[in-house]
């Protein structure tokens, strides 16, 4: 395999394949006859709920921008995301792969990436969809949070990964960035001290010191003032085994930082306005190519750091929702969608811009009036879907899917309840490219997919109707729980092989561990329910009871089997032992010991 995957089979190819085979063929064809290629438009939110918009059946929150998109375009009401929690979903919807084959997932001590100063990040060898867009000869530019990995000085950043600009947060906003709260958890915080090398040496060394100790106090070799003497020292040690990574890790509001390109701008962020200049940016991105008069395509990741908490709106949008601060978030989002839109309506570029409307996973149900609704997918008007944020239950895993192309598709308002996945995003946009889409991974042999292959398929015949009635695009989707496949989708089906043990059983929460574990229970035969008809996941089907369904398990365990096995094990990127060098530090050069140093006494800032 070359370095760069397929790209040099995607350059042999561009040439005829510009031709794009798709319009020639397609009843859509005549919308425009030679469509040119696209502009694709992302429009990724983080956190955002299946419940939480106009379109996907809210009455009380105001989404008019997103629901006029919605009502140009083609809904996707089972809009499946590659993996309940931002990192891997991310990474998923950027490569069409798995995040288990690029290492962007862990089960141990982190399932996202914790910290600014983690080495790793997206292996550079991947492609994602900027890499392939430029090389195919798009603009590409990104805004806002980016969370797949930073990697030493920026070495991961998007700028490494085909964008040619970059302005966000290239990690997360969580709670700490408004100075209060915590974000890890005291337990994930314990498990970071007693496993990670070098904290988890000077743990044990301190334990070990406090044992020998205490046992000459008994035998009365030592005295105890010399014992109280050493119990202070090494509660100088754990101090410092704790301090250390919390300041390198999101606890710290200096680990909250802005970026543009790849230098730190701000840091910390200031959150309350980052909504407006995010929209700034965006906007700025589309207008600078249009007045270039720039030949090329353009490809827009627009990725808000909303709605996660913490939250924070602009001081004219405070109460203006129905639904508190929360509800002001997502209509300040809103707002921000529809000033991206009416950028490209101002340029003439409405009609030909390929435009996608996600979020990277359910609401996150643990920080209650601050999360969003799971909502009521078609199916079942009486009962939210089950779970939250990072559980492979429905509410975790499906999210809105908004995609409009009117120059291809028409304004066309159309609802599609096939089950499409965010993996589909990257094959998708090739062909809209005219650029070969890469092959999928065979559902039916499960060979090892090497790089170069997807998981995701090429959404095109559903988006332009003419995937014949009842043809699913595709046969199994894997749920997957950090390294494992916890729960398959085939046809109406659904099997959960693990699900997660709540605390609150009535919430379908973990209070205390921010969010719960995906697979703390394990079925076997697993827990298989009619998603279709059953979306809630009330009503599980009995082994023995459904001919149709016994059959529909016995293929779906197959083929997690052969799933997991298909997966070369690659080494997680989000539990690599974060760096105090590699932490942001405004106003000091890296690397360096009086970087460090900086990091240490807090001394970063700009
Ligand atoms: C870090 O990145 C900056 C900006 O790209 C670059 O100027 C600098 O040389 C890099 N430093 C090291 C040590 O790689
Ligand atoms: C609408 O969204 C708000 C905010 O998430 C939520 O509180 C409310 O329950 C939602 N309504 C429905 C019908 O889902």
């Amino acid at each position: 395999m070359p370095p760069m995957r397929g790209v040099s089979a995607l350059l042999a190819t561009l040439a005829a394949g510009l031709a794009s085979p798709a319009s020639a063929s397609s009843p859509f064809s005549s919308f425009l006859a030679q469509p040119a290629r696209p502009n694709v438009l992302i429009l990724l939110v983080d956190d955002l709920g299946y419940g939480d918009i106009g379109a996907y059946g809210n009455s009380t929150i105001k989404t008019p921008h997103i629901d006029l998109l919605a009502a140009e375009g083609i809904k996707l009401t089972q809009h499946l995301a590659a993996s309940p929690i931002c990192t891997p979903s991310r990474a998923s919807l950027l490569t069409g792969r798995h995040a288990v084959r690029l290492g962007l997932t862990g089960s141990k001590i982190a399932r996202v990436m914790p910290s600014p100063a983690t080495p790793g990040g997206i292996p550079l060898e991947e492609m994602t969809i900027a890499s392939m867009l430029r090389k195919a000869g798009y603009a590409t530019g990104m805004v806002g949070k980016w969370h797949v990995g930073m990697g030493s000085n920026c070495s991961h950043c998007p700028l490494a990964h085909g964008f040619d600009s970059y302005w966000g947060m290239p990690v997360t906003n969580v709670q700490a960035c408004a100075q209060k709260g915590e974000w890890m958890t005291q337990s994930s915080m314990l498990h970071f001290i007693t496993d990670q090398w070098p904290a988890s040496l000077v743990f044990r060394a301190a334990l070990a010191l406090l044992a020998i100790s205490a046992s000459l106090v008994l035998s009365g070799k030592l005295s105890s003032r010399a014992f109280f003497a050493q119990c202070a020292l090494t509660f100088a040690l754990l101090y410092t085994v704790y301090w250390v990574p919390s300041t390198i890790m999101l606890l710290n509001h200096k680990a909250c930082v802005l970026y543009e390109g790849n230098a730190v701008i701000e840091q910390p962020v200031q959150l309350k306005y980052l909504t407006h200049r995010e929209t700034h940016h965006a906007v700025r991105f589309i207008d600078e190519h249009a007045r270039r008069a720039d030949e090329r395509p353009f490809f827009l990741y627009m990725a808000y750091t909303k709605v996660h908490t913490a939250l924070f709106v602009a001081d004219e949008r405070e109460g203006l929702s129905a639904h508190g601060p929360y509800g002001d978030n997502v209509e300040e989002m809103d707002w921000s969608v529809g000033e991206i839109l009416a950028a490209l309506e101002r340029h003439g570029l409405g009609d030909n811009t390929w435009v996608y409307m996600s979020s990277d996973n359910g609401p996150w149900r643990e920080s209650r009036d601050e999360g969003g609704a799971c909502g009521f997918a078609p199916g079942d008007s009486e009962h939210e879907m089950a779970g939250s944020k990072a559980q492979t239950w429905e509410c975790g895993l499906r999210v809105p899917g908004i995609i409009r192309w009117r120059a291809r598709y028409g304004r066309t308002g159309r609802v599609e309840h096939a089950a499409t996945s965010n993996l589909d995003i990257f094959p998708t946009i090739a062909a809209i490219a005219g650029l070969p889409v890469p092959p999928h991974v065979s559902e039916r042999a499960y060979a090892p997919a090497p790089a170069g292959i997807v998981d995701g398929r090429d959404l095109s015949p559903l988006l332009e109707a003419r995937l014949p009635a009842g043809e699913p695009l595709h046969d199994f989707i894997f749920h997957y729980c950090d390294l494992t496949v916890s729960a398959v989708r085939h046809g109406r089906y659904k099997a959960h092989f693990a699900t997660t043990k709540w605390e609150d059983e009535r919430a379908h929460t973990c209070p205390s561990a921010l969010v719960c574990k995906c697979a703390a229970v394990a079925h076997d035969p697993p827990l298989v329910f009619d998603i279709v008809a059953d979306p809630a996941e009330r009503r599980p089907i009995a082994p023995g009871s459904d001919a149709e369904a016994d059959a529909a398990v016995a293929r779906m365990r197959e083929a997690r089997a052969r799933q997991e096995a298909s997966v070369i094990g690659v080494p997680s990127q989000t539990e690599r032992r974060p760096e105090v060098g590699n932490f942001p530090c405004c106003g000091f050069p890296h690397p360096g010991w009086r970087r460090i140093l900086a990091v240490l006494l807090d001394r970063c800032g700009c």
